[in-house]
């Protein structure tokens, strides 16, 4: 079971995602459990006041230190250890699928969403997270990149998808199509065989699996070439 505490201003936001779908499944399968810790309740003050305004002037609010710092501690303290503590912000280490796989041996994951303009420094000073971000963008702040990572780590976990092999094959694994390659899934196709002109390849109607999985791979590799080569330079 991979535990993850999700330490945020804006709890409500994870409401429909926490309670749909394959994450419901799996935190009912206790694959997985998602606890959600509402940082004002360590404001301790009447008006909950979480940030305040920059030294040195200039627009934005900064989370407090004072305020942050205990909260955090709380929680790891919460048990079970050990735990890994991510912390979100466009200025960490781009998270990817090998990030993703890395996480899957955890037994408890800490995210931490900013918000506003950004963390007072000395938390990270103090608390030394791993600053994480989900890609070259500005967001409000780390709810959306927390739902990025929990999503993307637990559909790994054994057992959380029904076909053991669905992630296997997924874009991205380097266990897929093309083993020891990060590349993009090749193309699928359903019922019906025809639809407006556009026929699915002969070939996966065949039952040969060989040449199935040959076509699956240079669909993957071909896809890969054309749409992301930048992954074709990449070793894993
Ligand atoms: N907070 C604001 N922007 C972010 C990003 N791109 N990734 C993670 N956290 C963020």
């Amino acid at each position: 079971m991979l535990h993850f505490d999700v330490l945020t201003l804006f709890p409500g936001i994870f409401d429909g995602f926490l309670s749909e779908s394959v994450l419901k499944n799996a935190t009912e399968a206790k694959k997985v459990s998602v606890r959600l810790h509402n940082m004002r309740d360590w404001a301790g003050d009447k008006h909950a006041t979480m940030d305040d305004r920059p030294f040195g002037g200039g627009p934005g609010m900064v989370l407090k230190v004072d305020r942050v710092v205990p909260c955090v501690e709380d929680v790891l303290a919460m048990g079970p250890a050990p735990s890994r503590l991510l912390m979100f912000s466009p200025q960490g280490r781009k998270f990817d699928q090998r990030f993703a796989e890395t996480l899957t041996t955890e037994q408890r994951i800490l995210l931490l969403c900013g918000r506003y303009e950004g963390f007072d420094e000395r938390i990270a000073d103090i608390l030394r997270p791993e600053e994480v971000s989900i890609g070259d963008y500005v967001l409000n702040g780390g709810e959306v990149a927390a739902m990025v990572v929990i999503e993307a780590v637990m559909r790994l976990l054994p057992g959380v998808l029904g076909d053991e092999d669905s992630s296997r094959f997924d874009s991205f694994s380097n266990d897929g199509v093309c083993p020891g390659k990060r590349m993009l899934d090749c193309a699928h196709y359903t019922r019906p065989r025809e639809y407006r002109g556009l026929e699915v390849p002969e070939v996966l109607l065949n039952g040969n699996h060989a040449e199935i999985a040959k076509w699956r791979e240079e669909s993957s590799v071909g896809r890969t070439e054309q749409k992301r080569p930048d992954l074709l330079r990449i070793e894993n």
